[in-house]
């Protein structure tokens, strides 16, 4: 698998980023495209593996396709927003979050990511992987994005944005599912 180019079907280039130190054999590069459909599936899975199929009808014939689907769940909010996390709070999603979270003692919360890749021929090989924590009181920190300044995973003090990006590659949610994926990927040699 090494060196080999992988297009990211996805807007978020702060995940393009984030899968390339992850997998660091690899050339992620983001799928040029502005029309892709509706996040609309019940599951990340579903997200995952759409965006990746459709990454797979834009991408060159050589090139294999990722798909990321990603959300946050909170205990107290019954493991929402999840799939919604995308849609959900607006362009202040770290305020909303907080916000709904005013007065309330657990709050234990986790990070989940979901990864498809689409071979050259077709094939598909997904990886999952989570983040444990809790969703601090105040934001805190400048790296990462979305949630990270609010997110302090369990074992740590501080929250992911203080933690950084090199915190990030190796320990994130992503990070994890990049890897459970290069296990997919050898076992299915
Ligand atoms: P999507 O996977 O592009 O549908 O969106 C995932 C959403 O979940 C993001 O917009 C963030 O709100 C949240 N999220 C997922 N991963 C992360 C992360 O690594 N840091 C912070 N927020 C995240």
């Amino acid at each position: 698998m090494d060196g080999l180019k992988a297009r990211l079907a996805s807007r978020n280039a702060n995940k393009a980023r984030e899968l390339g130190h992850s997998l660091p054999d690899w050339r992620i590069e983001p799928l040029d495209a502005d029309d892709y459909p509706p996040e609309d599936g019940t599951t990340y899975y579903e997200n995952a593996r759409g965006k990746a199929l459709f990454g797979r009808t834009r991408a060159q014939p050589e090139e294999w396709v990722l798909g990321e689907d990603s959300g946050i769940e909170v205990a107290a909010l019954g493991g929402g927003p999840g799939v919604e996390s995308a849609r959900s709070g607006g362009d202040d999603p770290v305020g909303w979050l907080l916000d709904r979270l005013d007065g309330v003692e657990d709050r234990n919360a986790r990070y989940v990511s979901e990864l498809v890749i689409v071979s050259p021929a077709g094939d598909e090989l997904r990886g999952m992987g989570t983040l444990e924590g809790r969703i601090a009181t105040e934001p805190l920190g400048t790296e990462g994005f979305g949630f990270d300044p609010i997110f302090i995973p369990h074992e740590e003090e501080r929250t992911v944005a203080e933690l950084g990006n090199d915190w990030k590659r190796e320990n994130s949610h992503r990070a994890r599912a990049a890897r459970a994926l290069l296990v997919a990927l050898r076992e299915a040699g």
